[in-house]
């Protein structure tokens, strides 16, 4: 019996679980306090996916920490040559030029593309890196946040989009990156991209400088992304609402100003402030230019003269990342959330089976599908609605006409449909043998506030005040991604772990290591899931980490924390080499919160300014990332 958070009556079990383990009164409860009777000892590896390794103690101080038995190596910082020719980095001289041959700010999303096959398939192959924001106080020593000058916003666009680079391990297993290899090569804020799907040419997505509505220049706000079963990478633009502003005085009675507020557009000037040195992000100037971001971005990372297409078929969100697989008759399954509080988990399903040989038909695929966002139901069971126009409530008295409108005002047809209003969905990963898929839901402290309307706490998002987020664990009908229907519990519950409102597995606090705000995520060969945090200072005083955590067998929930980062740095884009010899991830904003007249770090080079950068971590004695004999 499942008798796990988000199954009915979860609360009462947990305590009395507790109050059991206090009163030695163990009986049939065992099952969830495998190592309750022991409870100084780690547990044991239990079997193929067992981990080897001690936590490190949280995170503290300027320095990154990997558990005993791992080394972590700087590989890609910030301003690295990545293209022929690129000038070497020097921040006093920044060009936008040289920017966009260099590696990009901010890393999130890290792939791997093997580039050979065999034994050397994890030890030579194409990085795939995305570049989230950019941060004028850290990157710009003459900046003037009041006056920016156009050079200073296209070195900030060049620094977005995407890294292709190629690297390899030498014989001492060293990463190196091939900086003059041909198959290097950037997307950036400024490279041209292509809309496609049902939205393109729509007349909300037409602007002065393209009155078709199909051709936009760059991508924004990269976050995370995936690989496709048939060879592309899919990147999501997530935060692309921070980077336009001056609404001003946008006419009410005009649809779209209903859409920059659901999408959280600001009414005046924006963070990043591009606002004041381009017209194009000025919704008073230029009203459709935000519509032609907040996109599933398809590139083929091997040819670089095929542009980059924005898939609206898959509908316009702030959406961390996807993950892709096959349905049980062949079509892409795309999984990705709405990065909000309050908003959405989504699936797109691909109307087309893929053609294994087929790479026309296959880079149309995401054209043409049903959108479909989820309903958490109280009893445990899922509904995906679709979103589709003419069905249901998405009619044209509802301001959807067409598909084109659900798909650049996804947030409102979700809404529409009866979709479950979430806790921040973040990355959603897919377990590479049950098939079942977690959604991190990063956190939501606006939950259960009396001020914030439809903020009750409901099955799927159970706590007020949800400062440290949790994990739901969803399994589709017959473990088909095509399904309409699946079962879904919470796989974990972060924060305190002495707190009875958190749950590692029932684990007890003595054994786990706390974890806040889960983000990125990513799974081993062997099923543990490794989850990267965004707000472990928020919430417990220390930095953002990564652990490990087992999801079958009697390790299920016990979290281990594995390498931990600097002050202002997230975690982000944990990627495995195919034998899981290397993971690499990213420390993305490492000094964030200070300025390089104040500075809160100076990683990883001891010196202004801080550079996020990509990290490659090995066992010493060669094994897999997490199962290396400590000290070894
Ligand atoms: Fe870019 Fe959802 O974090
Ligand atoms: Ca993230
Ligand atoms: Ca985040």
């Amino acid at each position: 019996m499942m008798l796990e958070p988000g199954s009915p009556g979860w609360r009462g079990r947990t305590l009395s679980r507790r109050a059991a383990l206090r009163g030695g009164l163990l009986g049939g409860l065992s099952l969830f306090l495998p190592f309750a009777g022991n409870k100084r000892q780690l547990p044991v590896p239990s079997g193929p996916g067992g981990l080897s390794f001690p936590p490190v103690p949280p995170g503290a101080g300027d320095a990154v920490r990997v558990a005993d038995g791992h080394v972590a190596q700087v590989l890609l910082r910030w301003g690295d040559p990545v293209l022929p020719g690129a000038p070497p980095f020097d921040p006093r001289r920044q060009s936008a030029r040289a920017q966009a041959m260099q590696f990009g700010y901010n890393a999130d999303y890290v792939g791997f593309i093997p580039l050979q096959q065999g034994g050397s398939a994890s030890h030579h192959g194409l990085l795939v890196v995305n570049h989230e924001s950019p941060n004028a106080r850290l990157m710009l020593p003459d900046y003037d946040p009041d006056d920016p000058t156009a050079e200073q916003l296209d070195i900030q666009l060049a620094a977005l989009g995407v890294t292709f680079v190629e690297v390899y391990s030498d014989v001492d297993d060293r990463w190196k990156v091939r900086s003059d290899s041909p198959r290097n090569w950037r997307v950036t804020g400024l490279s041209p991209t292509l809309l496609s799907g049902p939205a393109a040419g729509h007349p909300w997505t037409r602007t002065s400088a393209d009155p078709d509505g199909t051709r936009v220049l760059g991508m924004l706000a990269n976050c995370s992304a995936a690989l496709t079963p048939w060879g592309t990478l899919l990147t999501s633009e997530e935060n692309f609402h921070l980077f336009f502003g001056d609404r001003n005085d946008f006419p009410e009675d005009d649809p779209r100003y209903w859409i920059y507020i659901d999408y959280g557009l600001p009414l005046k000037g924006t963070q990043f402030g591009f606002e004041k040195a381009d017209d194009r992000f000025r919704i008073d100037k230029e009203p459709n230019e935000s519509f032609r971001f907040g996109y599933q971005v398809e590139i083929d990372p091997f040819d670089p003269s095929w542009i980059p297409r924005k898939r609206t078929a898959l509908g316009r969100l702030r959406s961390e990342g996807a993950s892709v697989a096959l349905t049980a008759t062949g079509q892409a399954a795309c999984y990705y959330g709405d990065d909000i509080m309050f908003a959405c988990v989504y699936k797109f399903v691909s109307r087309h089976a893929m053609a294994a040989l087929d790479r026309q038909h296959n880079l149309r695929l995401l054209d043409e599908g049903t959108l479909f966002a989820a309903r958490f139901n109280a009893d445990g069971s899922g509904d995906w609605l679709p979103l589709v126009a003419g069905r249901g409530p998405l009619n044209r008295a509802n301001g959807f006409p067409s598909q084109a409108e659900v798909c650049l005002n996804t947030i409102r047809a979700a809404s529409l449909a009866g979709a479950t209003r979430m806790d921040r969905p973040e990355d959603i990963v897919i377990h590479p043998h049950t098939r079942k898929v977690y959604i991190a839901l990063t956190k939501n402290p606006l939950r259960g506030d009396p001020t914030v309307q439809r903020s009750e706490p409901d099955a799927a998002n159970p706590r007020k005040n949800n400062r440290a987020g949790h994990i739901i664990e969803l399994e589709e009908d017959r473990a088909d991604h095509g399904a309409t229907r699946f079962r879904w519990r919470i796989f974990m519950l972060c924060g305190d772990p002495a707190a009875p409102d958190s749950y590692y597995g029932g684990y007890p606090k003595s054994l786990v290591s706390r974890m806040a705000c889960p983000d990125n995520m990513v799974f081993d060969k062997d099923g543990n899931l490794w989850v990267a945090t965004d707000g472990q200072a928020d919430v417990f005083g220390d930095a953002d980490a990564l652990f490990a955590i087992p999801t079958e067998g009697p390790e299920r929930g016990f979290a281990r924390r594995f390498f931990t980062g600097v002050p202002g740095a997230e975690i982000t884009g944990p990627c495995f080499t195919p034998d899981c010899s290397t993971l690499f991830v990213s420390v993305q904003h490492p000094g964030e919160g200070g300025t390089l007249s104040e500075p809160i770090s100076s990683w990883p080079d001891g010196v202004q300014p801080p550079r996020p950068a990509v990290v490659a971590i090995r066992a010493l004695d060669g094994r897999q990332v997490g199962k290396a004999a400590a000290g070894g």
